[in-house]
């Protein structure tokens, strides 16, 4: 089943469509914004032979002006290095002002893809089109582009809101099962903030979801999107309300850095992050344990981490914590349940607590 959320800011709103095969209908929809057009679709050389070279002919074949190009995937390439060669590639090709940028990937593509568009000849327009879950349940919606810095993920960046988004369901099967569990993660994380519908949804279908049914997947999306097309509306720079999508990020973030970023996929950490979070909050009462154990065992049940392994130590993971981009006026801020559906954003946990929860939460 198909599905279609708007993201409403003015005059930059734009659609995000999901469903299995919607890739299919870039053409017609690039036409809607504008008619033909010089496309460049930014890929991943594995990519490219899965579906680049075919998305690009589809526009050739509507008339559009599209050429493939290539960038490396993975985030030790989500550097100003591979932006530049992005660039090049721009500059060679003669890419204008009104040219429009494909970010056919994963969240790094997208998110490489998204700051070369925002900063070419100071900005051209772009299309997300995100294949992997995580990508498409979060980093394709709202604008946020950037590439790492050696010192930091994302130091330098902008947002840059697309024209549309096009979340092609099909694209999921080709998605390797631990990649495809990550993202569970991040669904799970708007389910906890926002929706016990989607709580609901994600305890009672998690083996039709393993089993990639289309629909099921396009569902858990669909509510994924639209809980972050509304929380974007509301701010969309985040000054407030957009930080509660970090439910899980400050203990998973710094647990990635303490793990080295090979070990954990970012929805792994996250995963990990949820439950520190959440035993902290049930550590205060501010949340009861059953909310903790729900939890646990939809995590557990997509088949992700609920325990940070004990070779990582808690001191380490609040150090880390220092450094993030969440820290504001020195304080760590972290987002903590208070129910299903339902966050608060503070700033007055002590290192203490924090080590606390990590203890609670290691195997
Ligand atoms: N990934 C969090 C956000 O887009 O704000």
């Amino acid at each position: 089943m198909n599905h279609r959320v708007t993201v409403d800011l003015g005059e930059r709103s734009y659609d995000v469509r999901i469903g299995a095969g919607v890739r299919g209908e870039l053409p017609s929809e690039l036409s809607a914004l504008g008619g033909p057009t010089q496309v460049a679709v930014v890929t991943s050389p594995h990519l490219r032979e899965l579906y680049g070279d075919d998305v690009a002919a589809r526009l050739r074949d509507a008339g559009h002006g599209a050429w493939v190009a290539e960038m490396p995937d993975g985030e030790e390439h989500k550097t100003l290095d591979t932006a530049a060669g992005l660039y090049d590639q721009f500059i060679q090709r003669r890419m204008e002002r009104s040219s429009l940028v494909v970010a056919l990937g994963g969240g790094v593509v997208g998110d490489v893809a998204g700051f070369v568009a925002a900063t070419y000849m100071r900005g051209v327009r772009f299309v997300q089109m995100p294949t992997t879950l995580i990508s498409q349940v979060d980093s394709s919606v709202g604008g946020k582009t950037a590439v790492d810095h050696p010192m930091g993920k994302n130091l330098i960046g902008a947002f840059h809101q697309p024209q549309l988004v096009l979340i092609d369901i099909a694209t999921l099967k080709s998605l390797p099962d631990r990649q495809l569990r990550a993202g569970l993660a991040e669904v799970l994380r708007y389910a906890v903030i926002q929706s016990p519908p989607l709580f609901s949804l994600m305890e009672g279908r998690v083996a039709e979801i393993l089993a990639r049914d289309e629909d099921t997947l396009a569902e858990i999306v669909h509510h994924s999107v639209a809980i972050k097309a509304r929380i974007v509306e509301q701010d969309e720079t985040e000054a407030g309300l957009r930080g509660t999508l970090n439910y899980g990020h400050t203990f998973g973030h710094a647990v990635e850095a303490v793990a080295g970023y090979a070990r954990f996929l970012h929805g792994e950490a996250v995963a990990i992050g949820m439950v520190c979070a959440a035993e902290m909050a049930a550590a205060r009462g501010m949340v009861d344990r059953d909310f903790c154990e729900r939890q646990r065992a939809v995590l557990s049940a997509a088949g992700l981490p609920t325990n940070c392994p004990d070779d990582i130590g808690a001191s380490d993971v609040v150090e880390a914590m220092k450094l993030d981009k969440k820290v504001k006026g020195g304080r760590v801020r972290f987002i903590v349940p208070t129910e299903i559906g339902s966050v608060e954003i503070r700033d007055d946990f002590s290192d203490a607590e924090a080590i606390a929860a990590m203890e609670a939460a290691t195997a």
